[in-house]
């Protein structure tokens, strides 16, 4: 893995922006796989400015996302549909027809499916980027006595419910469940860009970065076998991990 410590949180964003921006720069068509939550959130202005600015050109790529709540309807603000769509497939001038974000409301084979034929039929994903949740997870992937490798639906941790309560009105609205990219989906990509900040990512950046071992119970230390892996930090976060 390559380790990348930035000064903050905003100079983490812009670096794992330039990692997308350079691969787009290359590889014009690139398949981007992407992610959602609190973390990833302030790495898209990054790329509409550099879209703004003329310097890359979003609209050869396909994209497709790393999970979505059981449940959520695509069309609610909450849903990663719509957080996609305002952060970044509408203000980069991205065609909806070449993304795909998944529906938490279809019949969940049919969902499961699609999923596979947008992640598979085409061509790989070239970079997938990724958070990583407080319970190790990447995707929606929780810890346990063994992961799965292909698309699945997911039952949250409570501590995913508990870090992810902060979007909605309360706990008990946060979705038990999520239909997310496996393990082995997640390796499959060519490259792979993490990004993590803040205290409550200590432990898992610890045993992802500091110790040497690979876990499923912390579905995070898996991204240590995977042969392109960066992971972007500031200099905080490294400091506590270290
Ligand atoms: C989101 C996703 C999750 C988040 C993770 C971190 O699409 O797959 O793995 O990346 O839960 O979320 P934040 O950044 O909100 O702590």
């Amino acid at each position: 893995m390559k380790v990348i410590v930035t000064k903050s949180y905003e100079e983490s964003c812009r670096a794992a922006a330039n990692e997308i921006i350079t691969q787009v720069q290359k590889k014009p068509e690139s398949k981007l796989g992407l992610a959602t939550g609190g973390t990833a959130e302030q790495v898209y202005p990054f790329l509409v400015d550099a879209y703004k600015e003329g310097k890359v050109d979003f609209s050869r790529i396909t994209t497709v996302n790393l999970d979505e709540y059981i449940g959520m309807d695509p069309d609610s603000p909450q849903s990663y549909r719509s957080y996609m769509a305002c952060r970044f497939f509408g203000p980069a001038g991205i065609d909806a027809a070449n993304t795909y974000v998944p529906s938490g409301r279809n019949k969940a084979e049919d969902e499961i499916q699609l999923f596979n034929e947008k992640l598979y039929e085409d061509k790989m994903v070239d970079l997938q980027l990724l958070g990583v949740g407080v319970s190790g997870h990447i995707g929606f992937n929780e810890p346990g006595e063994k992961l799965t490798a292909g698309v699945h639906i997911e039952k949250l941790d409570e501590s995913t419910i508990a870090a992810n309560s902060r979007f909605f009105d309360s706990p008990d609205d946060v979705p038990k469940e999520a239909i997310t990219m496996g393990i082995g989906d997640i390796m499959k990509a060519e490259k792979i860009v993490l990004i993590a900040t803040g205290e409550n990512k200590v432990p898992v950046m610890k045993a992802l970065l500091t110790d040497d071992e690979i876990t499923c119970k912390i579905p995070a230390t898996m991204l240590k076998m995977h042969r392109d892996a960066t992971i972007v930090i500031d200099a905080e976060l490294a400091k506590a991990a270290g």
